[in-house]
C-alpha cells in the first residue's frame, strides 16, 4: 500500500508525520519504505543520512539513470528502508516539467519494488509541484496533516479539492485515509477552538488520534533518530504509534470516511482512543 502524507502547505509536519509514522509501523514489524520526494530532503536528514551521503536518490530514479532497487538504503530501524531525495530533484522539475507522462514516472518506478513492502510512505514537498503531484498519482491513498489554525481550517477545503481533482485527471484516485490535527497546542483556547471546527466540519474523515506540540519530535531531526530512538516515552512517540494504528485500522477498512456536512454531528471513528486521552503530559 502506497500513502502520501501531502499538503501544499508549508511546515505542517509532513515530514514528522512520514518518517514517524514509517518507523512506528517497521516497530511493529511491518516491512516499510519511506520515499522522500522532497528536495530539502528533510525526511533524509531526519534518518540520520548526512548531506554528503544523499546519493544516489530519487532523482535518479525520476530521470531514469537508476532503477529504484538500486537506491534503496536501509536505516537505523530495522524493517525502514529509504529513499532519500536531494537538490537534484529541482533537475526533474526543471526538465520534465513540459513532458506529458511525468506525472507517472514515480508510480512507474515503484512499481516493481512495492512487492517487497507492506507500507510504502511518501513524504511529499509543500507545494503543488509536479513531485507532488507524483507523489499523489503514485499513492493508494493519502493523508493531509493539519495545523489547528485560522488560516490552515480556510485551506483545508480547496486543499482537498486539489489534492482528488489532480490525480484524477491522470485517471486515478487516491482515497483520503484522513486529516491529522499535527502541533496541537490546548494551551491556546485558539486551537481548542479550530480542533473544534475542524472535526464538526470534517467528521469521520479527521483521525481521532491528535498529536500535539511536543519539543522532543522538534529535537529528534536533528540526532538523526526517529522519535522513538531518540525518546521512545514522549509524548510525540506514543502518539505516532497511536496513529500509525489508526492508519493500519482505516487501510484496512472498506469504507472511504466522509467528510461531513456542516452541523453534522461528529461520530468518532472506532478506535480506543480519543485525543483526550493522551493526556496533558503531551505539553512538553
Ligand atoms: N508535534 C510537533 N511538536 C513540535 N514540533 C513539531 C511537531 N511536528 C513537527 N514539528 C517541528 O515543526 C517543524 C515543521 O515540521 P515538518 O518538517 O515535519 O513539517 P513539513 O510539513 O514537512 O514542512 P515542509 O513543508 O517544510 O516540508 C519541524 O521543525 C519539526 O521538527
Ligand atoms: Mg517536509
Amino acid at each position: 500500500m502506497i500513502t502520501a502524507v501531502t499538503s501544499r502547505k508549508g511546515g505542517v509536519s509532513k515530514t514528522t508525520t512520514a518518517v514517524s509514522v514509517a518507523a512506528a509501523l517497521a516497530g511493529i514489524g511491518k516491512r516499510v519504505l519511506l520515499v522522500d520526494l522532497d528536495s530539502q530532503a528533510s525526511a533524509s536528514l531526519s534518518l540520520g543520512v548526512p548531506r554528503s551521503a544523499l546519493f544516489p536518490c530519487l532523482a535518479d530514479i525520476l530521470m531514469g539513470s537508476r532503477p529504484a532497487a538500486d537506491t534503496i538504503r536501509s536505516t537505523a530501524t530495522l524493517g525502514l528502508d529509504l529513499i532519500t531525495a536531494s537538490a537534484d530533484l529541482q533537475s526533474f522539475e526543471l526538465q520534465m516539467g513540459g513532458q506529458p507522462g511525468r506525472e507517472s514516472a514515480l508510480k512507474e518506478a515503484l512499481a516493481p519494488i512495492a512487492p517487497r513492502y507492506d507500507f510504502i510512505l511518501l513524504d511529499c514537498p509543500p507545494n503543488q509541484s509536479l513531485l507532488a503531484l507524483n507523489g499523489l498519482v503514485a499513492a493508494d491513498n493519502f493523508v493531509v496533516p493539519i495545523v489547528p489554525n485560522y488560516l490552515a481550517v480556510q485551506s483545508l477545503e480547496p486543499l482537498l479539492w486539489a489534492a482528488k481533482r489532480l490525480p484524477a485527471a491522470h485517471g486515478v484516485r487516491p482515497r483520503l485515509l484522513g486529516i491529522v490535527l499535527t502541533q496541537v497546542d490546548y494551551r491556546t483556547r485558539s486551537a481548542r477552538d479550530h480542533v473544534n471546527r475542524i472535526r464538526e466540519r470534517f467528521g469521520d474523515a479527521v483521525f481521532a488520534v491528535e498529536i500535539r506540540i511536543n519539543v522532543r519530535l522538534a529535537e529528534a531531526p536533528e540526532s538523526g533518530q526517529t522519535i522513538f530512538e531518540f525518546d521512545s516515552k514522549s509524548g510525540g512517540a506514543k502518539a505516532y504509534r497511536l496513529l500509525a494504528a489508526e492508519m493500519l485500522m482505516r487501510a484496512r477498512a472498506p469504507e472511504v470516511p466522509k467528510t461531513s456536512t456542516p452541523g453534522r454531528k461528529v461520530t468518532r471513528v472506532g478506535f480506543p482512543t480519543t485525543p483526550q486521552s493522551l493526556g496533558r503530559t503531551d505539553l512538553n
